[in-house]
């Protein structure tokens, strides 16, 4: 029982130091501590990494960038524009953050990609879908028309390529031979989805 006060007493602590200044968004709770989420690193940078190392680095240099199920603190400069601690908080540099490198700041969540919902009934149960299940062929279809903001699917209203990579050669789409792969497998960026299915984000709009 006390070990069970001291742990309510705790998680409070660990939460404000996931987000450095208590920024909730993209997190879960992995039963002990506060953690990111999937949705907060299942994106990619809008910019190159390679920018976003440079323009929001680690707070300080043993700090990694936010992964799933880690506590690690978000670059301080993915909520100001002061390196002086502590630092005053912009609403500005979030927003921008968000627009260039919602990867490097874990808030992949806060993109348009994730602004839908979730079917009220899905056939899986969307909390349990980890990111290796939002980038499998098998599993592809099934959670883009059923749990859209779980893996970032919201833009694709349902219809989507079940391999990644198949908008690199669009000229697929009209090989002879590849009909039946395509049809498969690529069928957002080869434009075969049935116009007659519902778009899952359409209710969350
Ligand atoms: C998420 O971020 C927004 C914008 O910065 C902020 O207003 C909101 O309080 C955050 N939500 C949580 C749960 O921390
Ligand atoms: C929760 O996350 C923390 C921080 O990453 C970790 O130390 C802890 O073992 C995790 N707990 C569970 C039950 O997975």
């Amino acid at each position: 029982m006390i070990s069970l006060l001291f742990l309510v007493f705790l998680a409070p602590k660990s939460s404000a130091y996931i987000g450095l200044y208590n920024d909730l968004n993209c997190t879960m709770f992995n039963g002990t501590s506060v953690v990111y989420a999937p949705e907060a690193v299942n994106c990619q940078n809008v910019v190159s990494d390679s920018y976003c190392r440079v323009a929001y680095p680690p707070t300080s240099p043993d700090i990694p960038y936010p992964e799933e199920g880690m506590d690690y603190e978000r670059p301080l400069m993915c909520y100001t524009l002061d390196t002086a601690t502590p630092a005053a908080i912009y609403r500005d540099a979030q927003a921008t953050a968000v627009a260039t490198c919602p990867r490097t700041c874990g808030l992949c969540c806060r993109t348009s990609a994730f602004m839908c919902k979730n079917l009220i009934y899905p056939r899986i149960d969307c909390n349990t879908i980890t990111r290796a299940q939002c980038q499998s062929p098998v599993w592809r279809q099934i959670l883009a028309e059923d749990c859209p903001a779980r893996c970032g699917f919201c833009d694709l209203n349902g219809c989507i390529d079940a391999v990644p990579g198949c908008e690199n050669d669009p000229s697929i789409c009209h090989t002879i031979g590849m009909e039946q792969f395509v049809n498969q497998n690529c069928r957002r960026t080869c434009n075969r989805c049935s116009v007659s299915t519902q778009p899952p984000c359409a209710a969350g709009k």
